[in-house]
């Protein structure tokens, strides 16, 4: 059986995006546009996808860690980079490539399925959709409903090329390996931008007599380029819309549906319930009956069943147990892990810290390096001082350990089980099981002078 692998080109600047960072890096819903066109490919390709890179390309392939890539060490156009691209294809076995736009972040795995499907055995097949203006697109020129070939908008000229019609190239190709190989060599690139067109081996393999199939695509958003700032806000918009619809239909309680930004890579469950505006990112999970309320941020969280997160809070790399209560305002950070129905309050920080269960730190605290013990109380104002300026040292609290208001935990340091902490005390000495410390200063009375 013939092996297809998948091409993304990737190697250009973005010029009209105005921004340092290469265009197929800009973000959409919190990840970088080539995860979207990645994960369009994946289910059909598997291991089978290669990106070529070229500006900045150290940039890409280090968010990408586990992807494959070819160097297009100079950007001389779409053709030039698919041939970059020939001897590591070629080495690994492969018959077909299906190229595509890296820019193309609305992309489906069922419209890269339908469009094989549709291109068959033909030698070369390209996707087309139809826009009321063509814009910069590439424009598809046919004869008699044959294709003939694609124009460049720049280099479209309707005396020679004839009536704009609004079909025009949408940037993805599947081609034979021994075309490419025969026909790349033959581009030009004389024409208005001196770049060495991909959309050239169209009129190419028209003109040696080859089967070539212009694949109508209607007016499919999903395989429309970003170019610019406008069209990556258009493009995040719809998948945005695109998820929560999903989500609604799945069974997924959304209020305020059009102010939810979800990634496609969390996973939110049934009868989970959240209200806009929020965002949430990254690889996170959303337990049936947990919710979530407005104006909360959460990246690669993982928020178990019946779990409340209150408005207001800002939690990455957290865990949240089964009904454990965060917020309104608290931040859980990296490392933060709540057991069942703990209890974070307002202005509350945790950093790798983990919280018993049913334990409460209500209000007003830093809890770093910290592992705290069944049914504990953090005071509010309760501080481990886990850093001295070198290196970070561990806090431990026992189970049912009280911790006063206004303490300053130094770690590394443990407080026993059922212990006691006064208010106000600066504990820099372990405080065993069940016994109280206080280290403070002590109260004077005097009398009032003036
Ligand atoms: C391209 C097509 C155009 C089509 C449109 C669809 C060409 C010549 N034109 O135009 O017919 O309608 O896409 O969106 O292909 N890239 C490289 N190396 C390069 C140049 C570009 O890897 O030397 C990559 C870019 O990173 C980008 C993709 O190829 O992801 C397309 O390049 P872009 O400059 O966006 O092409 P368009 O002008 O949009
Ligand atoms: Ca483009």
């Amino acid at each position: 059986m013939a092996k297809n692998a998948a091409l993304i080109l990737a190697a250009g600047k973005g010029t009209r995006m105005c921004s340092d960072k290469p265009k197929v890096l800009q973000n959409l819903l919190g990840e970088p546009m080539l995860t979207w066109v990645q994960a369009a490919l994946a289910p059909v390709f598997g291991e089978d996808i290669w990106m070529v890179v070229g500006h900045r390309a150290e940039m890409v392939e280090a968010a990408f860690p586990h992807a494959r890539f070819v160097r297009q060490t100079e950007q001389l156009g779409t053709g030039h980079a698919l041939l970059q691209a020939l001897p590591a294809l070629t080495e690994a076995g492969c018959d077909r490539v299906l190229v595509v736009n890296g820019d193309t972040p609305l992309l489906t795995e069922d419209v890269v399925r339908d469009f094989m499907g549709r291109a068959g055995q033909a030698d070369l097949a390209f996707a087309s959709i139809t826009l009321s203006d063509a814009g910069a697109y590439g424009r598809v020129v046919r004869q008699g409903g044959e294709v003939h070939g694609i124009v460049e908008a720049k280099d479209y000229d309707t005396a020679l090329h004839g009536p704009v019609t609004g079909e025009v190239n949408a940037g993805m190709y599947l081609l034979s390996l021994s075309l490419a190989q025969t026909l790349l060599p033959c581009l030009s690139n004389e024409n208005r931008s001196g770049e060495y067109y991909i959309t050239d081996l169209v009129g190419l393999a028209v003109a040696r007599g080859l089967t070539v199939r212009g694949i109508d695509c209607g007016s499919d958003e999903s395989l429309m380029g970003v170019n610019a700032p406008q069209e990556l806000a258009h493009m995040e918009e719809r998948l945005q819309a695109r998820t929560v619809a999903a989500l609604l239909s799945s069974g997924v309680m959304l209020h305020a549906p059009a102010q939810i930004r979800i990634s496609p890579l969390s996973v939110i469950e049934p009868g989970a319930e959240l209200t806009g505006p929020c965002e949430i990112y990254g690889r996170s999970f959303v337990a049936r009956g947990a919710s979530i309320a407005s104006h909360c941020v959460v990246r690669d969280c993982h928020i178990a069943a019946g779990a409340q997160i209150r408005s207001f809070c800002h939690l990455e790399g957290a865990q949240v147990g089964e009904g454990a209560l965060v917020g309104p305002f608290a931040r859980l950070r990296p490392g933060a892990e709540l057991a069942e129905d703990a209890h974070v309050g307002n202005f509350v920080e945790l950093k790798k810290a983990r919280l018993g269960r049913g334990a409460k730190a209500n209000h007003l605290s830093y809890l770093g390096d910290a592992t705290i013990g069944e049914g504990a109380n953090i005071g509010a104002g309760t501080i481990t001082c886990n850093y001295d300026g070198k290196h970070k040292y561990q806090t431990a609290i026992g189970p049912r350990a009280f911790i006063g208001s206004n303490t300053a935990l130094v770690a590394p340091v443990r407080v026993g089980e059922g212990a006691l902490v006064g208010a106000g005390s600066v504990i820099t000495r372990d405080v065993p099981d069940n016994e109280m410390a206080v280290a403070r200063g002590r109260q004077k009375n005097l009398p009032r002078r003036g």
